[in-house]
């Protein structure tokens, strides 16, 4: 694919766009200069350990303990969650965390127990005993399972904290955010420190979004763990120790969150239900959105939106890249190439199309633009310890930051943003927002002792406001786009992220490249990002850095086309890599993967609404499914889209087949409708026109007529596609857009079905919710039905008329409580052991 070295290449094309070389080789003179005024000294020394338990208070949800060297309070918010903090002080004051949404759980009852050498405070759900000789902690299930056990405990040296704990070794690694790496996390150390790489390849680390929760997984027992820390960082899954884990950090109190199992689900259930769910994506936010930074005129809008009309392939979403700004300011844009803005975007408003404008934090330092002048005027930018404000080079030369830990900040970003979006733009996409500077390697992000409000606290840059800055941003904006429209759904994009940050944004895996591996790695990030709280997600579809071939952008777009966020974007001066970009051949395929989005969209959107719920992932890895099967801890070549549908996408250059592993149940291929039993692996026939896609027997699939987007024209009917066999699907319904959800307007429906004794085969349906879809009929696919069945019934009555052809037996109908399919000699074998056999375990 890439045909010369991409990173020289990014470098380059990234040189040539920024304002001034000499702005950055001015400011890293300015930076060394500084560092020698206020440079912090990193700790050195031995740690100091807590020494022996000397005395304890009982709380009524938990206990302080008096340690020789210092407290330890436990404190179980529920019977699921409990924090731990370590002081030196042993002031527990109410600690505030930009991770944490809620603490207002109902309080659990919280039992003690002491013997000579422990102390216990339990739940029903999770115990935590402290050994009295080490201040060291063991946490358990009820019934004894130990989940993690410390091993070195906690411990500090000046400002900086540990906690230490065995790791055992059959338990699987995952979270920590944005990894450029398989699944699995396991046997190496994460920096958690938001960085823009530029761009990255397998094993860069860290990258742009680092999120401090970690979620173990063993056959017996799954935990997550939550480091509140938002100071530069790292976990060490074993490498140092093989069986040793460790969480630092440079600052702040030593505070972290166990989630206890005993399920991976339950883990993020309880994790979101602490740091905050996804809100709900408006619908159009689920459909393709195209991109490329390059696009730079009105004209260029307007044929991208001509071409993709004309040749029929489906989407939603257009990106306005850095290149509408008017020199790179924010809040601007520039009014030669875009001489009328407002009527471009209602044009394309028109067409089918929402407009997402790109926002940089980075502010100009120009005394002729007006958003300087206020912002210094108003003191909303990043300062020294000196106070003189801190400006360091991006794209248009020398910016200013606003400080987004500061809520007048937030505020006044969001009054912009709200300005801005009155021009038409549906959504913003945060970007740099590590922040990223364009630098020496060394300055790629601002100085550690630059000065953060952090909501009057104050802190530095290195100990709380560079991870959370992306975060904030993503916060403003939301809030902007919230005020502006305050009866519609936002959509933000943010490149940068911590902990909670799926409150406020759904996030891209920044910066990749167009080769084969990172299409592979664009699986495991976002499985990771999703085992980390932050489920819409996905990649730059074809490779941003580098250039793709027909095949690659195929395969590529099979794959984007399953996972949550799905957008093309590609660098300036690459290729172009629009669906229709390397001929005829590839874009019919591509045209497939864009249509079976879309009919997969209701679908998909239920999956979203369990995930804005309870925060289980939108796509989810294999073990998912079946925890206790250590084989599939590593696979990540497959995903779960939510319960029915197994995504085995093509990864190899070149493959017309690939192994695909079914966990144990009955599936169908979804092209043939064949039935497959589960609990194997098996090969699938993969040519390039082919996404092998699996669903699972008894489940139900909602899909909707291929539309070109989101809303095109009013959805006259619906298709409920029912894999024979045996199980319960969910579905949900809403407008798709507006706030009238939030007031009881959606409908759950409910499948129920099942072979009954007599043969017949009974799909049952209940509704719950006063939301009425707009379609009228719905047509009815049963896959997996043998031979000719003799009798359709709907609600007790013989259905006037219903086909049969290739194992789907079809009909239409209104609505129903009730279908039943009655067979010749028809009893589909397998789809019959489906309900005869109980799933392995
Ligand atoms: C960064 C972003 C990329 C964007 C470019 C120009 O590299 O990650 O997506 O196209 O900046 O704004």
């Amino acid at each position: 694919m890439s045909r010369f070295n991409p990173k020289a290449l990014y470098q380059l094309v990234r040189s040539l766009q920024a304002q001034t070389m000499l702005d950055a080789m001015q400011y890293s003179r300015s930076v060394r200069a500084r560092n020698r005024r206020f440079g912090l000294k990193k700790a050195r020394g031995r740690f100091t350990s807590l020494g022996k338990v000397t005395s304890i208070d009982k709380r009524a949800q938990g206990a302080v303990i008096h340690c020789e060297n210092g407290h330890i309070e436990l404190h179980f918010l529920s019977a699921e969650i409990l924090r731990v903090r370590v002081r030196q002080d042993g002031e527990f004051r109410p600690p505030f965390s930009y991770a944490v949404e809620r603490i207002d759980f109902p309080a659990p009852t919280v039992l003690d127990g002491e013997d000579k050498q422990t102390f216990s405070a339990r739940t029903d759900q999770l115990v935590c005993r402290v050994l009295k000789n080490t201040a060291g902690l063991r946490f358990e299930t009820p019934d004894g399972i130990v989940i993690s056990e410390d091993d070195g405990g906690m411990t500090w040296r000046e400002r900086e904290v540990r906690w230490t704990r065995k790791l055992p070794t059959d338990e699987a690694c995952y979270g920590l955010g944005e990894r450029a790496h398989a699944l699995n996390l396991r046997g190496k150390r994460w920096e958690l420190w938001n960085t823009d790489p530029m761009p990255y390849q397998r094993g860069a680390d860290p990258i742009y979004a680092s999120i401090p929760f970690y979620l173990g997984v063993r056959a017996d027992v799954a935990h997550g763990i939550l480091w509140d820390n938002p100071a530069r960082g790292y976990v060490d899954l074993g490498a140092e120790k093989s069986d040793r884990m460790t969480f630092g950090a440079e600052d702040n109190e030593l505070r972290f969150y166990i989630f206890a199992g005993p399920t991976p689900q339950n883990v993020l259930k309880n994790y979101t239900a602490l740091t905050g769910h996804m809100p709900l994506p408006p619908m159009w936010a689920l459909g393709y959105h195209q991109s490329r930074w390059g696009y730079a005129t009105e004209e260029d809008f307007r044929k991208l939106v001509q071409e993709f009309r004309q040749r029929r392939l489906p989407c939603d979403v257009l990106y306005f890249d850095i290149d509408y700004m008017d020199g790179y300011r924010c809040f601007t844009w520039d009014r030669k190439r875009f001489a009328k803005m407002p009527t471009l975007l209602a044009d394309l408003a028109r067409q089918g199309f929402k407009s997402v404008a790109i926002l940089d934090p980075g502010i100009k330092v120009d005394p002729h633009y007006p958003i300087d002048e206020e912002g210094q005027r108003e003191d909303m930018f990043l300062k020294y310890p000196d106070g003189t404000r801190v400006v360091a080079p991006v794209w248009p030369g020398k910016c200013h930051f606003p400080d987004f830990t500061s809520a007048p900040v937030r505020a006044w970003w969001a009054g912009h943003v709200m300005t801005l979006a009155q021009a038409g733009f549906a959504g913003f996409w945060n970007d740099m927002n590590e922040p990223a500077l364009i630098a020496r390697k060394q300055d790629k992000t601002l100085a550690d002792y630059v000065q953060h409000d952090w909501e009057g606290e104050g802190k530095t840059h290195v100990a709380g406001g560079h991870n959370v800055y992306g975060m904030l941003m993503a916060r403003a904006t939301r809030e902007g786009l919230q005020k502006y429209r305050p009866d519609k759904r936002v959509f933000t994009l943010t490149r940068a992220a911590h902990a909670g940050a799926q409150r406020y944004t759904s996030s891209w895996t920044g910066d990749n490249v167009s080769t084969w591996d990172h299409l592979r790695l664009s699986i495991s990030m976002a499985l990771n990002m999703g085992l980390s709280g932050l489920p819409f997600t996905g990649p730059d579809v074809g490779g941003f850095a580098g250039s793709a071939d027909g095949e690659l952008l195929t395969r590529w777009m099979q794959l984007g086309c399953m996972l949550p966020y799905f957008r093309s974007h590609t660098m300036k001066g690459m290729p172009h890599q629009e669906p229709w970009s390397f001929g005829e051949k590839y874009e019919r395929i591509i045209r497939c993967a864009l249509e079976m989005r879309y009919q997969f969209l209701p679908y998909v959107y239920s999956v979203f609404v369990q995930c804005a719920q309870d925060g289980t992932p939108i796509i989810r890895p294999l073990f998912w499914v079946d925890p206790e099967d250590k084989d599939l801890y590593s696979v990540d070549d497959e995903f779960m889209l939510g319960d029915s549908v197994l995504v085995a996408p093509v990864l190899d250059q070149g493959a017309d087949q690939r192994k695909v592993y079914l966990p144990h149940g009955v599936w169908y291929e979804y092209g043939t409708g064949k039935l497959i039993d589960g609990a194997q692996y098996i090969t699938a026939q993969a040519p390039l026109d082919t996404l092998p896609l699996y669903i699972r027997a008894g489940h139900t699939l909602p899909m909707w007529p291929t539309m070109q987007f989101v809303g095109e024209r009013p959805l006259e009917e619906s298709r409920l596609r029912v894999y024979a066999g045996s199980g319960d699907t969910s579905v949900y319904e809403d407008a798709g857009e507006g706030l009238d959800y939030q007031k009881g307007d959606f409908r759950w429906s409910y499948f129920n079905c099942r072979f009954l004794p007599n043969g017949q085969f009974a799909i049952q349906w209940r509704r719950a919710g006063k939301y009425e879809p707009p379609y009228q009929q719905i047509r009815v696919e049963v896959v997996g039905i043998p031979s000719e069945p003799e009798m359709v019934e709907i609600d007790g009555q013989a259905a006037p008329i219903w086909y049969f052809e290739n194992g789907v037996v079809e009909f239409l109908t209104k609505s129903f409580s009730e279908a039943r399919i009655t067979g010749r000699s028809h009893r589909s074998e397998k789809a019959q052991q489906t309900i005869l056999r109980p799933p392995k375990k």
